[in-house]
């Protein structure tokens, strides 16, 4: 398996996982606009085959913000998130960030559980935020000096 920068060719297969992966979907132009804004963009590809990606930035100028992770429901639980997951969290690390947060649906504890598996806590609930009225758990990995802090 590796991990590459995502290009333009990679969108039906993204978009395909992202649809498998989400009641609500972004949609491939919103792929392609954030691609095109410059947003850190991973996937993980295995016999050449993508099947899975990691979507990121950097917001509030000193927080690195997940916007979207998924991996094909056919190739979850063998590593594919936890590689996506370590690259997008190593090059914010390089940037000198305070924090890595990130916004996941109350309901869905297997993400939940996978983000502590990094250390991610949740800080908060808002309620309300998605659209369908789900509330969202905002998660924080609090870095030190870019190094993730072990408290
Ligand atoms: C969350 C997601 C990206 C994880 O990807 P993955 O490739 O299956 O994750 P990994 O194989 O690297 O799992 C790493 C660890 O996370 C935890 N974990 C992952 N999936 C889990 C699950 N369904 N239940 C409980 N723990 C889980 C486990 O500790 C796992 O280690 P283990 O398999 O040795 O027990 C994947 O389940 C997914 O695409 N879900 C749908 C989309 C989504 O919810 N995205 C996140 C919300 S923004």
């Amino acid at each position: 398996m590796i991990v590459r920068k995502f290009t333009p060719d990679d969108l039906k297969r993204v978009h395909e996982i992202e649809s498998m992966s989400f009641d609500q979907s972004y949609g491939i132009d919103v792929f392609l606009g954030l691609y095109e804004m410059g947003v850190g963009f991973l996937v993980a590809e295995q016999d050449g085959y993508v099947i899975g990606y990691v979507i990121f930035w950097i917001k509030y100028e000193n927080q690195g913000h997940i916007i979207s992770i998924a991996v094909d429901r056919d190739y979850r639980r063998l590593g594919a998130g936890t590689h996506l997951l370590v690259k997008a969290i190593s090059i914010l690390s390089l940037l000198n960030l305070d924090t890595i947060y990130l916004e996941v649906n109350e309901n869905n504890r297997e993400a939940i559980e996978f983000y502590r598996q990094f250390g991610f806590k949740i800080d908060r609930i808002v309620s309300g935020y998605y659209e369908n009225g789900d509330a969202a758990a905002v998660m924080y990995l609090h870095l030190n000096g870019g190094k993730v802090k072990s408290d």
